[in-house]
């Protein structure tokens, strides 16, 4: 080992030896090195999201973080080149907010079940048929959909956008179990398209304050509030946490509920015997590699395929071989990042 891939093995095994074995350190901290030698070299930034896994997460990125802080980090940077490690919509969000970069995502099949669920020409018909309403949009959606949107937001502020329009009536777009925890934490009702019928139907009759849509993120519908009796029925003082991303079911039935930075903190500000966190696999082994006083219990069947796409060896191939670049055409970036802006200005 030389010198320089030492002190990144020691660095990265003070915080990982519990988590991963010794021998992938060894081998992850050669490919680190590679990689911040390149960064230096195309005067890149490396974003990491939450979910990276444990070796990368705690090795390369130069900032690491939910999607609404890492938005702010891609709009804020000088540096020529992006490298986004996460899915392909935050690199496209990256793009929107910071057009004059170069931006990477090490892989090119990081999609997102969110994203994939509605389409602009969606956005447009549920336009037309409750005129005037605005749209408020999760991030997890790609560019010509955040461009038909009035705002954007993300799980860490979803709350503060829809209260900051001020109208009785919302269309909260894609996340079924997003809009679902919104409108049960503001009181309102939310609608959703009739199952089973052709064309876009909604029972309207009655009073509703939100307009919702069926998209759901692949990982966080398969958590049950069963799994919450269990593992509480086993370990009666345990803290279980839950993405926004879980159905308003699981959330209720959890002590907290809020983005992946919200839930980084909360087992950082409290002294529970126990965590349970009802997310992405990785972010639990993470959150553990930071708090390795505190026991996480895991519930680890579930990862999200696309996040888990991004590996070191591809985020050097990213920066060696200048791919995946992201692209959106101006006419949608600009409408686009309307729609992020207004968002990020609320916070
Ligand atoms: P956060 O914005 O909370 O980081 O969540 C992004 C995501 O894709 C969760 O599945
Ligand atoms: Fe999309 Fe779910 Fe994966 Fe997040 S965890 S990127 S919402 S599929």
């Amino acid at each position: 080992m030389n010198q320089q891939v030492q002190a990144m093995y020691d660095k990265m095994r003070a915080k990982l030896d519990k988590v991963v074995p010794d021998v992938e350190l060894r081998i992850k901290a050669e490919i680190a090195v590679e990689i911040n030698a390149l960064k230096v070299e195309r005067n890149a930034v490396i974003l990491g999201h939450n979910y990276m896994e444990p070796a990368l997460f705690y090795s390369i990125p130069d900032f690491t973080g939910d999607s609404l802080d890492l938005s702010r980090k891609a709009a804020q940077t000088d540096k020529d080149v992006i490298v986004f490690c996460g899915v392909e919509f935050m690199a496209e969000t990256a793009k929107i907010l910071n057009p004059s970069k170069t931006v990477l995502v090490p892989s090119d099949k990081a999609g997102c079940s969110l994203a994939a669920a509605i389409t602009a020409q969606d956005v447009r018909d549920l336009k037309a048929l409750f005129p005037g309403v605005p749209v408020v949009t999760y991030v997890n959606t790609y560019a010509d959909v955040k461009a038909e949107s009035d705002i954007c937001c993300t799980s860490g502020n979803a709350l503060a956008v829809v209260q900051s329009l001020n109208t009785d009536k919302v269309i909260f777009l894609p996340d079924e179990y997003l809009g679902g925890n919104v409108a049960r934490e503001l009181g309102r009702k939310i609608i959703f398209p009739k199952k089973g019928v052709d064309g876009l139907q909604f029972d309207t009759a009655g009073d509703f304050q939100m307009i919702g849509w069926r998209g759901r993120c692949e990982v966080h519908e398969k958590f049950t509030v069963n799994d919450i009796q269990t593992v509480r029925a086993q370990f009666p003082d345990v803290a279980v946490l839950s993405h926004p991303e879980c159905s308003p079911d699981v959330t209720a039935a959890s002590d907290f509920s809020g983005s992946t930075n919200a839930m980084i903190q909360f087992v950082r500000d409290s002294k529970a015997p126990h965590y349970l966190v009802l997310t992405e696999c990785s972010m639990g082994d993470n959150i553990a590699a930071e708090n390795p006083q505190k026991d996480m219990l895991r519930l680890c069947m579930i990862r999200c395929p696309h996040m888990n796409t991004i590996t070191m060896e591809d985020t050097l191939n990213a920066l060696k071989l200048n791919r995946y670049v992201i692209e959106v055409p101006e006419d949608i970036r600009v409408r686009a990042a309307r729609s992020v802006q207004r968002m990020i200005e609320i916070g």
